[in-house]
């Protein structure tokens, strides 16, 4: 029989449902307490689910002795100090995505995961999916040879959060880049293999979120008067291993559809992630190859699945805190750079 985990889980809003639905699924979990500062939210979601203990305030969530481990679906503002004081209760803790605002905050959250000898896994799903795993096969097999170079694009025509805080720079940390380009540039860094970042060159516009929505868009009007992050953020970053990696994030950008993918080119293969390819050469023969099934597995519930393996004490973590400040620090370093107007180095 499975080890039973008990779980509790802080913030009650979109994501949280999701994590909530899949812990539930999971053999021997029972999500025991759910905790919001938003009285509605957090009825609706308790009676949703059938969770029995609610909490205004998290500090009262992370002292219950029943629990093994938090999930942490509370706004990027609030991710660093719950994810610290469930650490610190003893408990283990996924944290969503982006790990954090800021490198410091994220330094914070790894060096108590290491006090405590507690885990800190980072809501990074991208990396699970089938596409994702099907390309690391390919790297783990060489095929791609060194990987020299990503280009990675998490660009929306008209997506701007018209619900939460998400244009709002103090309490995200920033626009587009933090929000969904890290989707793309964790999975991207982890196929590369992981390296370090050592410098970003980078730029920041606004020029549409700031004001009143003048086109139908689907999903609707967004605040504008507290919109303070960037419609479109571009940058490089250099590692240290001699590789570099594009990005393109945008909220809101005049271009013809939306994308969400990654180009990894090798010196020996390529490969994307959407539609999922692997580019070589053949006997002679350039070839894109189109894998004819590479799983129909759902990337969110196998998350969720690998951080109850993690708590059990069954496996490693596939997205450990350390990736998570790793990512933290290239975003950090896209922001710096496009502030400064200048490349800035990343320690
Ligand atoms: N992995 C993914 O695909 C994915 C998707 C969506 C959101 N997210 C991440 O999840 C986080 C939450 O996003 P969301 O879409 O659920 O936002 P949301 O606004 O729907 O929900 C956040 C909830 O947190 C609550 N909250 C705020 N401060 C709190 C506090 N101090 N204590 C307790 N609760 C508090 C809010 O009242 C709200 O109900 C963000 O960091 C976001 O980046 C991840």
């Amino acid at each position: 029989m499975a080890k039973k985990v008990c779980v509790g889980v802080i913030g009650a809003g979109g994501i949280a449902g999701t994590h909530i639905k899949y812990l539930q699924q999971i053999e021997g979990v029972e999500v025991v307490a759910v905790c919001d500062i938003r009285e509605d939210a957090l009825k609706r979601t308790a009676e949703s689910f059938n969770i029995a203990k609610t909490f205004a305030n998290h500090r009262d969530l992370v002292a219950l002795k029943e629990l093994h481990a938090v999930t942490v679906c509370t706004p990027n503002y609030f991710h660093a100090e719950p994810t610290i004081d469930a650490l610190k209760a003893g408990k283990h803790v996924m944290v969503e995505k982006p790990m954090s605002m800021t490198v410091k905050e994220s330094e914070a959250m790894v060096a108590t995961a290491r006090q405590t000898g507690r885990k800190l896994v980072i809501g990074f799903q991208s990396r699970y999916s089938p596409a994702a795993q099907m390309i690391q096969r390919s790297v783990e097999a060489g095929e791609l040879g060194k990987v020299l170079y990503s280009r990675c694009q998490a660009l929306r025509r008209r997506g701007i959060p018209s619900w939460g805080v998400f244009g709002q720079k103090s309490l995200q940390g920033g626009g587009p880049l933090i929000d969904i380009g890290v989707h793309i540039i964790e999975v991207a860094h982890y196929l590369m293999g992981r390296p370090q970042p050592i410098s970003a060159s980078a730029s920041c516009y606004t020029y549409l979120g700031d004001k009143p929505s003048k086109v139908k868009s689907a999903w609707g009007a967004w605040d504008h008067e507290t919109y303070t992050v960037e419609d479109l953020a571009v940058g490089l970053v250099r590692f240290d291993n001699g590789a570099t990696l594009f990005i393109e994030a945008s909220f809101a950008a005049h271009l013809e559809s939306d994308v969400f993918n990654f180009t990894l080119m090798g010196d020996k293969g390529g490969a994307s992630f959407d539609p999922p390819r692997i580019y070589k050469d053949e006997a002679g023969t350039m070839f894109n190859m189109v894998p004819h099934f590479v799983g129909s597995e759902d990337q969110f519930a196998l998350k969720m699945q690998d951080f109850i393996a993690v708590v059990r004490g069954e496996k490693k973590s596939t997205a450990p805190g350390e990736d998570g400040l790793t990512v933290q620090k290239i975003l950090e370093g896209v922001y710096k750079s496009a502030e400064t107007g200048k490349e800035v180095r990343i320690k």
